[in-house]
């Protein structure tokens, strides 16, 4: 048993803890039996589509929870740029490797904010003739949706603070949290000089 693991402590630049790290962790157990139930008997394998970079450490977890066969891939797209709101103009940096024909592919978000990617790459994966596309999404904004998708599964529903830790990041910073602060933008603008 590992014991005095180092929990980052808060920075002054972070308002507090959303979901701790125990709470993620039983709450993508849960999904990975809901997963493991919902394609129990499959063929071929499944493909979990992770959507760089925010999914990677979601993806981690929860791949490493599933008795179901699968496979892991990767795609990266950009719709932000350096704003904090979705242009809704989803770019495709770099597709994915697996050929999906055949497969049933489940596509893993951290977070679904305006829902402008998650739209986009269902669109774009139905037309590769998997059997099913679906979506996992550790975390749901549903305050700032503009665009429906349909959520097959979700982890948390969390209100429209911004949020960083375990995958989602402010400038590149946060991501290896090991839980779901509230970052605290104010203080980060009013350091900026914006
Ligand atoms: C974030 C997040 C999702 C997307 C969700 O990615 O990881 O992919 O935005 O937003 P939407 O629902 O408004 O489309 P981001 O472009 O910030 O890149 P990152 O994952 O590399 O941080």
């Amino acid at each position: 048993m590992q014991k005095n693991i180092a929990i980052p402590p808060l920075t002054e630049d972070l308002k507090g803890v959303l979901i701790d790290a125990d709470t993620i962790a039983r709450r993508v157990s849960e999904l990975a039996l809901q997963i493991n139930s919902d394609y129990q008997g499959i063929k071929e394998p499944l493909i979990l589509v992770g959507v760089l970079k925010g999914s990677f450490i979601f993806l981690s977890d929860l791949c490493r929870k599933l008795t179901v066969p699968h496979v892991i891939d990767f795609i990266s797209v950009s719709s932000y740029g350096k704003a904090s709101q979705s242009t809704g103009n989803v770019r495709l940096l770099m597709d994915t490797r697996e050929n999906q024909a055949g497969h049933h592919v489940l596509i893993v978000e951290d977070i679904l904010d305006s829902g402008y990617t998650l739209d986009y790459l269902k669109r774009n994966f139905t037309t590769r003739e998997p059997k099913s596309v679906k979506t996992i999404v550790l975390l749901d904004k549903p305050e700032r949706h503009v665009v429906p998708v349909q959520l097959d599964y979700v982890g948390f529903t969390v209100p429209d603070v911004w949020v960083v830790g375990y995958g989602l990041d402010y400038a590149e910073t946060y991501r290896t949290l090991p839980y779901i602060a509230e970052l605290d933008i104010e203080e980060i603008k009013r350091k900026e000089g914006k």
